[in-house]
């Protein structure tokens, strides 16, 4: 297990499935948390311990990312940001609506660059800072009804790209993870039933993923000995892009 005593992990999104599960993760492996939601993460950061923090903040909002993003690294620094906040959106795409495709973009895409770009004085003052980016196989993969989603996540994996070949002077890294259906009860909501059974059939593992797993590869990430790794992809799909 990677051992983050002393360094700060920000996560997005991390009242949500995913979120929770990295936090639980992170802050086992001694991190110093900084939630981040647009509902509170204040409980969940309490009931992980001492000096953890939350902070509510709606990444739709440029102003807001610059003005609190300063304001939780000049409290205790940023060693590790993880842009996991993200909405999944289901549309044929002739039907797409603007405001959708906006939204969509605006938190998964833009969020992540604009808190890339606030956390970056932190993570270049850190010497090893990680950005860990979660995208989706929709990235990688066309899946029926996700126009705004698949476009918006498949930026997500470029702009990765970009940080990992800009940043590596400053010594950070910068990844993406992109997972199959993971088991959150939000997720389980779209793919309960017969549309779920249908769907693990075409996974070569026959399984969706559990947000364990997903922590876990983010810890790896952020850990020392990820160093080598910049501007990946990792897909976790169980093998359903390999065909
Ligand atoms: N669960 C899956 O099947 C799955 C699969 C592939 C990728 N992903 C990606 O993993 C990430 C986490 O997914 P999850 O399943 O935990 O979802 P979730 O809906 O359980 O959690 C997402 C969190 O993001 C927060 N959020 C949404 N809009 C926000 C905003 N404007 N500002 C701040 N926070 C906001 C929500 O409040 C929520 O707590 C997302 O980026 C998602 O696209 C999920």
């Amino acid at each position: 297990m990677a051992d983050l005593s002393g360094l700060t992990v920000l996560i997005t999104g991390a009242a949500g499935g995913i979120g929770t599960e990295m936090a639980r993760t992170f802050a086992a492996a001694g991190a110093r948390l900084v939630l981040v939601d647009v509902v509170s993460a204040a409980e969940l950061a309490e009931q992980l311990g001492a000096g953890h923090r939350a902070y509510s903040l709606d990444l739709q909002d440029p102003a807001a990312i610059a003005s609190l993003v300063p304001k939780m690294g000049d409290a205790c620094g940023i060693d590790i940001l993880i842009n996991n906040a993200g909405i999944g959106i289901v549309a044929p795409a002739e039907q797409q609506s603007v405001e959708g495709w906006d939204r969509a973009h605006a938190i998964n895409l833009r969020a992540p660059w604009l808190m890339a770009v606030a956390a970056l004085p932190y993570l270049k003052a850190s010497g090893r800072g990680r950005i860990i980016n979660i995208a989706s196989q929709a990235a990688v993969v066309a899946i029926a009804e996700h126009a705004a989603y698949a476009a918006s996540k498949a930026g997500l994996v470029a702009l990765t790209k970009v940080l990992a070949l800009e940043w590596a002077q400053h010594g950070i890294t910068v990844n993406a993870i992109s997972p199959t259906v993971v088991e959150t009860p939000m997720a389980m909501v779209g793919w309960s039933g017969e549309k779920g059974e249908n769907a693990r059939k075409e996974i070569p593992v026959g399984r969706f993923a559990q947000p364990r797993e997903i922590a876990s590869a983010a810890l790896y990430l952020a850990s020392k000995d990820a160093g080598i790794v910049t501007g990946e992809n990792l897909i976790m799909d169980g093998g359903y892009t390999i065909r």
